[in-house]
């Protein structure tokens, strides 16, 4: 067997290792074989010039911020492979309509979820829901618009000092668009995945996202009125989960 495939080759190449700018010691940890592939496919398909810097690396993703030839900004978020708990994943995708249908296992369950970020983003901005555009995903592998400066990434809401009365009554016009016209429930939402850019706040995270029609759908939707109740309650705001679980289950135009 020719070991020496023309992946590994890529990887000793500079080109490669300058476009990804990381040195080879720390990609080789981060990356397993086929998320190396992909991104190779993206830098191709996409036309990225070079990833510039990393934005956040969790549990589940890695983000980088990367420019494009046309000299755009970009997010570029990787799934990672190896996290991903398949039962809990698939509690999510079972039930969602737009998804079960997949054939998926063990092994393509990770594409599935940059799919479902990607369907997900793109009802949102439908419905004029601030988030990042998505521009195009590659199995584990979602590319969407920067929210941020050259000088760093816009904050999480958690990092604010002020502002909170202005944004809790954004939010509650964005979750109401969420439920009753994108016809999703975020599923994780928190002062975590809630980015504060352009005086906005902007929904992100949105992997997991279910249709309202999941049988969990309504589990979900409570939790993250509560947490987005707890938030905001502690930052002074004069909010309650009733309130805006009427507001959202009402219908009424927001
Ligand atoms: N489009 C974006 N522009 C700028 N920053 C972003 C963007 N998307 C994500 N981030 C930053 O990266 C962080 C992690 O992103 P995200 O919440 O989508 O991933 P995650 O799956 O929750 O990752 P983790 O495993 O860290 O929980 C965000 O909290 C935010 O600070
Ligand atoms: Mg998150």
């Amino acid at each position: 067997m020719n070991d020496k495939s023309a992946l590994k080759q890529l990887i000793e190449s500079d080109e490669f290792s300058n476009r990804l700018n990381l040195d080879r010691k720390t990609y080789g940890l981060v990356f397993d074989r086929r998320t190396l592939n992909a991104i190779y496919e993206v830098i191709k398909k996409y036309e990225i010039d070079y990833i510039d810097f990393p934005i956040s690396s969790g549990k589940e993703s890695l983000i980088f911020n990367v420019r494009l030839k046309s000299r755009q900004t970009r997010a570029l978020k990787i799934y990672k492979m190896s996290t991903l708990k398949f039962s809990n994943t698939m509690e999510y995708i079972k039930g969602d309509y737009r998804f079960d249908k997949e054939r998926i296992n063990r092994s393509n369950v990770v594409y599935v979820w940059a799919q479902k970020e990607y369907t997900n983003l793109e009802s949102l901005r439908e419905v004029g829901i601030n988030a990042p555009k998505p521009y195009g995903f590659y199995r584990n592998i979602l590319l969407m618009s920067y929210l941020g400066t050259s000088r760093g990434p816009a904050p999480q809401i958690r990092d604010l000092q002020e502002g909170f009365n202005d944004i809790y009554e954004k939010l509650r016009k964005s979750m109401w668009l969420m439920y009753n016209k994108a016809g999703i429930v975020h599923a994780d939402l928190s002062e975590y995945n809630i980015l504060y850019y352009r005086k906005n706040p902007y929904i992100i995270d949105v992997g997991q996202s279910v249709s309202v029609k999941h049988p969990m759908a309504e589990t979900f939707l409570e939790r993250d009125i509560k947490n987005i109740v707890s938030f905001f309650s502690k930052k002074g705001v004069n909010c309650s989960i009733d309130e805006l679980y009427n507001h959202i289950k009402g219908g009424i135009i927001a």
